[in-house]
């Protein structure tokens, strides 16, 4: 009798056979998940330690920002903390105007920064009281430059070095140093500029009291397109007196 097909013992060997390779890829593939789930758990406790350390760069940079800040201001009694409040007006005013610039962490130790330059202005010119004579202004006018020349390599910074060198220019081009005009002026400047004058023009001096948010708001809006790029007026005018009050106190 001839035979058609393989016997049954036959059959069952080859179950049996099938069965252990399918054992086998099923070990093996168990194997290869656990692997690619070390791989994951390495993976995350890498990422982890990289987002730690990034953290601590930055509070790094920020302390040693806010050092050389301080290191600035100790010489001005009677700016105390401008630096801050000011980095902070210039923020929600940035926010305000839905800039790009809140995106970027940087800019903050610019406006801490700003005055930096000032490390190289005489005592008896920085606090003149009086006026200052044509000479002693142009000393004086030095300190943007003076300052940017200070950071200028300190890649970290990025376009804060800009509010350095450009914090004291106009929109209508007739400020210094390089008497920029309108958007040539670096946005994080324009931004900056009006919250420098906001704290000047709010902040006690030994030979006059500060005015109330809502006068300096009308000095602003006055200087709208001359002095300040309109834009950044109209944003900074829909912030409250309660908002600006509030990050006054805050700061102290
Ligand atoms: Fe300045």
């Amino acid at each position: 009798m001839t035979r058609v097909g393989p016997s049954t013992t036959e059959l069952e060997a080859e179950v049996a056979r099938l069965r252990a390779e399918l054992a086998e890829h099923e070990r093996r593939a168990g194997a290869q998940t656990e692997q690619l789930e070390r791989y994951a758990a390495d993976l995350r406790e890498t990422f982890k330690r990289e987002r730690e350390a990034a953290q601590e760069l930055r509070r790094s940079y920020v302390a040693t920002v806010r050092a050389l800040s301080n290191a600035v201001e100790a010489r001005d009694a009677y700016t105390g903390h401008h630096a801050e409040r000011v980095a902070a007006y210039a923020l929600a005013i940035g926010a305000a105007a839905e800039t790009e610039l809140t995106d970027r962490p940087e800019i903050e130790f610019g406006f801490l920064l700003h005055d930096v330059g000032k490390v190289a202005i005489p005592d008896a010119i920085l606090y003149k009281p009086e006026p200052l004579k044509p000479d002693e202004f142009r000393l004086m006018a030095r300190h943007p430059v003076i300052g940017w020349e200070i950071v200028r390599d300190v890649e970290f910074l990025g376009e804060a070095r800009d509010v350095v060198r450009s914090h004291h220019e106009r929109w209508d081009g007739t400020g210094y140093p390089d008497q920029l005009e309108g958007e040539a002026i670096p946005l994080a400047a324009r931004v900056f500029a009006v919250a420098d004058t906001l704290d000047a023009l709010t902040t006690d001096r030994p030979y006059r009291t500060g005015s109330s948010f809502a006068d300096a708001r009308e000095i602003i809006r006055e200087n709208a397109a001359t002095q300040f790029d309109p834009r950044i007026v109209e944003a900074f005018d829909r912030i409250s007196d309660g908002d600006l009050e509030r990050i006054r106190a805050e700061i102290g």
